[in-house]
């Protein structure tokens, strides 16, 4: 069991990746489920076996009974992605990835994340730990990988009639890097579907706040104007 009162709600994670409370105002949805032939087209290399296991589990919508209606009123989402660790050959489990029209935080509540995003112009990547967010600028295509052997817990908060495009990074079978493991080195390397593309480095933001949770309810404009 992983406690997650971090995210500012009483939730916790039981160990077959099922986000739980024992609050009963705490509303969780059911998880939408990505499942790994799903994400089959997006690694560097096709998996020895493409199976149908999940991949990562989507909560979106959680909220607690008393905070319904700033929610609502405001058109925001708070959501918790579970990305168990993984690898596909040599390659670190990501999500399948997607960009759209607004901006998007993410707080890693447990274990790491690489946040991985892209424009045209280049890639950045930014290694977020628990207890750090991450800020995804606008019109980028984004995916987060899990780089560890822990279960990475991460969530985001974002505008609830999102409408996400996953067309660029499925024709280009995936982002412009991949994340491996090779002789015991952790590397990006370069997809080749892609023109030459520049990788900078970049720390996470230190002008958000933890938990997200609690950030939204303190100062909605600030989410509503992403
Ligand atoms: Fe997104």
């Amino acid at each position: 069991m992983i406690n997650l009162g971090n995210s500012g709600l009483e939730l916790y994670l039981d160990d077959d990746y099922g986000l739980k409370s024992h609050n009963k105002k705490v509303i969780i949805p059911e998880p939408g489920v990505r499942r790994m032939h799903e994400l089959n087209e997006v690694f560097l290399e096709e998996p020895e076996l493409v199976c149908n296991d999940a991949a990562y589990f989507m909560y979106r919508g959680i909220y607690h009974d008393g905070d319904r209606e700033i929610f609502e009123k405001n058109n925001i989402r708070y959501d918790i992605t579970v990305i168990p660790p993984r690898k596909i050959r040599n390659e670190f489990i990501k999500t399948l990835g997607h960009r759209h029209p607004c901006a998007e935080i993410y707080e890693v509540l447990n274990g790491k994340a690489i946040y991985l995003m892209q424009n045209e112009e280049e890639a950045i990547s930014t290694g977020v730990n628990s207890s750090e967010v991450m800020y995804i600028l606008r019109n980028h295509d984004h995916v987060t990988i899990n780089p560890s052997g822990e279960v990475l817990v991460m969530s985001n908060i974002v505008k609830s009639d999102i409408e996400s495009d996953y067309g660029i990074i499925k024709s280009k079978k995936g982002m412009s890097f991949f994340f491996i493991e090779e002789d015991y080195e952790k590397k990006f390397v370069q997809n080749n579907n892609y023109k030459e593309t520049r990788l900078k480095i970049k720390n996470p933001p230190n002008f958000l706040f933890m938990p997200l949770y609690n950030s939204f309810l303190f100062n909605p404009s600030f989410f509503t104007n992403l």
